[in-house]
């Protein structure tokens, strides 16, 4: 991607071209949340000001057209991780609703004592507390797969564990803190093999990878819009078809019955049957737009400057006295987590606010690994299709400043 090609993709998202405190807002906390590009802003908007009604309920106009882009958008989504059916595409919140979907679902009625659930020291609470919850209730056993010294998942611990008392693997595709891509394909086909089902928490990996549920062979996957250019309060979960159908509804309403009477009540068909209430409608919309917004680029232009970007931030970072980066692993996405020897890493994020850039700084959701690093929490700087060797500059300029004043 040349120069004036990413210009013409950065230009696309207004939130990035203001000052903050007085200096141009270098955006590099994209792991958090992502700017949306224009196209979303109108799509979310046409929505609001044309088509808003209810959807698959009322037998008029507004309704027909906020239907029919309501679940154009869920096919929109299938395509985008090549799902094989559009009604495997459940509408959810976020990455955790999915999750949760999944643990309250699956595990509430599959899990007995001594099931073992995998998950990996790298996770976000979204994908530890849900399942600690289930454990608690049906006595199956959480077991957490280390790490090895650069961030990278112990995969020869990973495949001693797993055994016949395996029933979930559930991991990160990409790790929100370290940055690290998993080897899903891998780890997918070493759950199969003992009969396990997997959980791939796609949330840091849709917006940089691209995402193919059959060819990972997963069972379940889940995704956040707000992360991937789209709207917050929207994400998915996919799930196979034959699994999807013997899980029983976790929430009930409106929309995800059949029949009701006060002598039993029979549920709706997929996806509905997950879908109780009135759902985040603009919110699909918005997610398809987004979606639509990445598919038009050309993807493997882009994951090349991302790539070329996050070896140039690396390779800064490492030129920063004082600085120690966190993790370096084999294969990363989007993050990159570091410390300053001098400076509280709080400290190091209100001076760099002051300068308009704009990183996270904490446990970022993921306390157990911090434990496992002997850390309380680290500065992230994540990166996303919009970010050029400017911003990079400007964090690296800044970070020089403050390693020579501390
Ligand atoms: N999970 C998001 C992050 O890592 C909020 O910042």
């Amino acid at each position: 991607m040349n120069q004036q090609q990413h210009a013409l993709l950065r230009g696309q998202f207004p939130a990035l071209a203001q000052e903050v405190n007085g200096h141009p807002l270098i955006y590099l906390d994209n792991a958090a949340t992502t700017q949306k590009p224009q196209a979303v802003l109108d799509a979310i908007n046409h929505y609001y000001r044309a088509d808003n009604a209810n959807v698959h309920r009322a037998a008029h106009a507004l309704s027909g057209r906020a239907t029919r882009a309501f679940e154009d958008a869920r096919e929109t989504v299938a395509r985008f991780i090549n799902a094989p059916r559009s009604h495997e595409v459940i509408w959810t919140r976020g990455t955790t609703e999915a999750i949760n979907l999944v643990a309250q679902s699956w595990g509430m009625s599959e899990l007995k004592a001594g099931d073992e659930i995998l998950l990996s020291t790298l996770e976000h609470h979204a994908n530890i507390v849900p399942w600690q919850l289930v454990a608690q209730r049906t006595g199956a056993v959480i077991r957490v797969v280390p790490l090895d010294e650069r961030g990278d998942l112990d995969m020869a611990a990973y495949l001693a564990m797993l055994g016949p008392r395996t029933r979930l693997v559930s991991v990160a595709h990409v790790s929100n803190a370290l940055g690290t891509v998993n080897p899903v394909e891998q780890i997918v086909a070493a759950a199969k093999a003992v009969g396990a089902l997997t959980l791939i928490d796609g949330a840091q990996a849709v917006a940089h990878l691209e995402v193919d549920v059959q060819a990972i062979g997963c069972d379940f996957y889940a995704f956040s819009g707000h992360k991937l250019y789209g709207p917050t309060g929207i994400g998915v979960l996919w799930g196979r078809t034959a699994l999807l159908e013997r899980m029983p509804p976790w929430q009930a309403g409106g929309e995800m019955i059949d029949r009701v009477s006060f002598s039993g009540t029979t549920f709706n068909s997929l996806p509905f049957k997950f879908e109780a209430g009135t759902p985040h409608i603009a919110g699909a919309i918005g997610l398809a737009a987004a979606i639509d917004f990445v598919m038009e680029q050309d993807r493997g232009l882009l994951a090349n400057h991302e790539e070329a970007l996050s070896d140039y931030l690396v390779a800064g970072l490492q030129q920063v006295p004082g600085l120690r980066l966190v993790g370096e692993p084999g294969q990363r996405a989007g993050a990159v987590s570091f410390l300053l020897t001098d400076i509280h890493p709080q400290d190091a994020a209100t001076l760099l606010d002051m300068q308009g850039i704009a990183l996270r700084v904490g446990h970022h959701c993921a306390m157990p690994l911090m434990e496992s690093l002997g850390i309380g929490g680290t500065l992230r700087a994540s990166l996303a299709c919009y970010n050029n060797r400017d911003d990079v500059d400007a964090l690296l300029a800044a970070l020089h400043k403050l390693s020579d004043f501390f």
